[in-house]
C-alpha cells in the first residue's frame, strides 16, 4: 500500500513548479490524471527537445506516474467532463495565470458546489497584493523573493541560482499544503484552498536573509568576510559570496586540477570547534595558540589569509582527497560535485535518488526519483503519460462513460483524438 492510494488528483498544472507537486503526490501512491489541451499539451513537451518526435526532458523529468487526458477545458462537452472529474477527486491542483480557472467557469466557489469535499491547491506567482495579476516564472520569483539581492559576490550584479527555487520550491511547499488539508479534511469532511505563492516560497527559502537585515540595525554582520576586510554595510543585506549562511566562516577553493576543471573545488568550514585540526591538517600548529589566530573572534580580520592558506593545502590535493583526509577529523568539507559527476554515482541509483526509466519514444533517460523516502511507501518511478495516452481509460474507468455516452464525448471535439 502506498501513503496516498484511493487519493485521486486532477492536475490541472504546466510547465515546472505545479508539475513538481503533483508528481511528488504520484510518487506518494496518488492517482494523479494530468489534463491537457488536446494536441497541444503541456507546453514543455515541446521546450527543449533533444530527441525530436519524444516529448522533452523537461516533460518527462517532472511527470512521472501520471496518467493523461486531453480535454478542452473551453468546450461544452469539455466542462461537462472536466465538471465530473471534480465531483469525483480528492483534489485539484493548478498554476495558470491569475484568473484563468475562473474564466473557464471553474471559480473556487463553482468548484466548491461541485465537490465540496475537494481540495484546491493554486500556485501563482504573486500573493494578493499589488502584483497578484502578474505570470511569473522561475527568475522572476527568485527576484522578488529576495533570493537574487542576497546571491553572488558583493561586487557582482545579484545572482540568480541553478536550483528552481520558485518553481520547485513552490511546488513542495504547495505539496505540504494538500496533505495538510487531507489530513484536516479526515476531522472536518471539508475541502479547503491551498495557496502557495512563488514569492512567498522563495522568500521562505531566504528567510535567514532576512534575519540578517534584521542584525543589521543592531551592528554590522561579522560573520561576513566584508566584516573583516573592514568595508563597510549599507542599508540592505549584502551579498555574501560564498560565505557560509549559519555564522561559521566558509569558503570555496581551488583543488588539484582547476585549471583545466571547473569543478575542481572545496567547501571549507573552519568552525570553533574544529579550528586545531585545521591547522594541523595544513600544516600550521602555530596558529591553534599564536595570537589573533587562536580565538575565533579574532581571526575574522585575517579570513583572507587564513583561506589563502588553506587553498595552498587543498590546491595538493583532489576535492576527494580533500574529503577524505578532513572528514575523520570532523572538519566540514564538501566537493563542488559536477551534474555529471552526480549522474554517475551509482550510490545515488541505489537509494532511488537517480533512476533509470526506459521511454517508448526516448530510450533510457535518467532522472531524479523521489527525494523523500517513506519506509511504509516506497515509491517506483514509472515513464511519464504519452499526451492523451489515458483519455479513454479515463473516461471509462474513473467517470463511468460507456456506449453511446462514451462515444458522444469521444465525437464531440472536447477530448482530441482519443486514443
Ligand atoms: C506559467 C505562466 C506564466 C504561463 O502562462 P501562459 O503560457 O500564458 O499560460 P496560462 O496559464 O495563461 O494559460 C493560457 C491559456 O490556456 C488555457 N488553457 C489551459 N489549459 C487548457 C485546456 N485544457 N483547455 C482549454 N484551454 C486551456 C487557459 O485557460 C488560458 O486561457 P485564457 O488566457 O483565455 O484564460 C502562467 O500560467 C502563470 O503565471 N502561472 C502561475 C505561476 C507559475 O506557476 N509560474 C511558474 C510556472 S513553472
Amino acid at each position: 500500500m502506498k501513503a496516498l492510494d484511493g487519493i485521486k488528483v486532477l492536475d490541472f498544472t504546466h510547465v515546472q513548479s505545479g508539475p513538481t507537486c503533483t508528481q511528488l503526490l504520484a510518487w506518494f501512491g496518488a492517482d494523479v490524471i494530468k489534463v491537457e489541451r488536446p494536441g497541444v499539451g503541456d507546453a514543455t513537451r515541446k521546450q527543449l527537445v533533444d530527441v525530436p518526435g519524444a516529448d522533452s526532458l523537461y516533460f518527462t523529468m517532472l511527470n512521472h506516474n501520471k496518467r493523461s487526458i486531453e480535454l478542452d477545458s473551453k468546450n461544452e462537452t469539455g466542462k461537462e467532463v472536466l465538471t465530473r472529474l471534480i465531483e469525483e477527486c480528492d483534489v485539484l491542483v493548478e498554476n495558470f495565470a491569475p484568473g484563468a480557472l475562473d474564466r473557464m467557469g471553474f471559480s473556487w466557489e463553482n468548484i466548491q458546489k461541485i465537490n465540496p469535499k475537494i481540495i484546491m491547491a493554486s500556485i501563482k506567482g504573486f500573493g494578493p497584493g499589488k502584483y497578484a495579476d502578474c505570470k511569473v516564472y522561475e527568475n522572476v520569483a527568485q527576484c522578488a523573493g529576495g533570493s537574487a539581492s542576497t546571491t553572488g559576490f558583493r561586487d557582482g550584479p545579484p545572482l540568480v541560482t541553478g536550483a528552481q527555487i520558485g518553481d520547485s520550491g513552490t511546488g513542495l511547499h504547495l505539496c505540504l499544503g494538500i496533505v495538510t488539508a487531507l489530513f484536516q479534511r479526515e476531522k472536518t469532511g471539508r475541502g479547503q484552498k491551498v495557496t502557495a505563492a512563488m514569492q512567498d516560497s522563495v522568500l521562505n527559502l531566504a528567510r535567514v536573509k532576512l534575519r540578517d537585515q534584521q542584525r543589521l540595525a543592531t551592528g554590522p554582520l561579522t560573520e561576513y568576510s566584508q566584516f573583516g576586510e573592514g568595508i563597510p554595510f549599507g542599508e540592505a543585506t549584502p551579498r555574501a559570496g560564498n560565505d557560509s549562511g549559519g555564522g561559521q566562516p566558509g569558503r570555496i577553493l581551488k583543488c588539484k586540477g582547476w585549471e583545466q576543471d571547473p569543478n575542481a573545488y572545496t567547501y571549507f568550514i573552519i568552525q570553533a570547534a574544529i579550528w586545531e585540526k585545521v591547522c594541523d591538517v595544513i600544516g600550521e600548529p602555530d596558529w591553534k595558540t599564536k595570537d589573533g589566530f587562536a580565538k575565533p573572534k579574532d581571526r575574522l580580520d585575517k579570513l583572507n589569509q587564513i583561506f589563502d592558506r588553506i587553498e595552498k593545502w587543498t590546491m595538493t590535493k583532489s576535492k576527494f582527497e580533500v574529503m577524505d583526509i578532513c572528514n575523520p577529523h570532523d572538519i566540514p568539507v564538501g566537493p563542488i560535485l559536477s551534474m555529471k559527476e552526480i549522474a554517475e554515482d551509482e550510490g545515488l541509483y541505489a537509494t532511488g535518488t537517480l533512476v533509470r526509466v526506459a521511454h517508448p519514444k526516448r530510450g533510457e533517460y535518467i532522472s531524479v526519483g523521489n527525494p523523500i523516502k517513506l519506509s511504509d511507501s516506497p515509491s517506483e518511478v514509472t515513464r511519464s503519460p504519452l499526451l492523451g495516452e489515458h483519455t479513454r481509460e479515463i473516461l471509462s474507468s474513473v467517470l463511468g462513460y460507456s456506449g453511446a455516452e462514451l462515444d458522444r464525448v469521444l465525437a464531440s471535439g472536447a477530448v482530441g483524438e482519443a486514443k
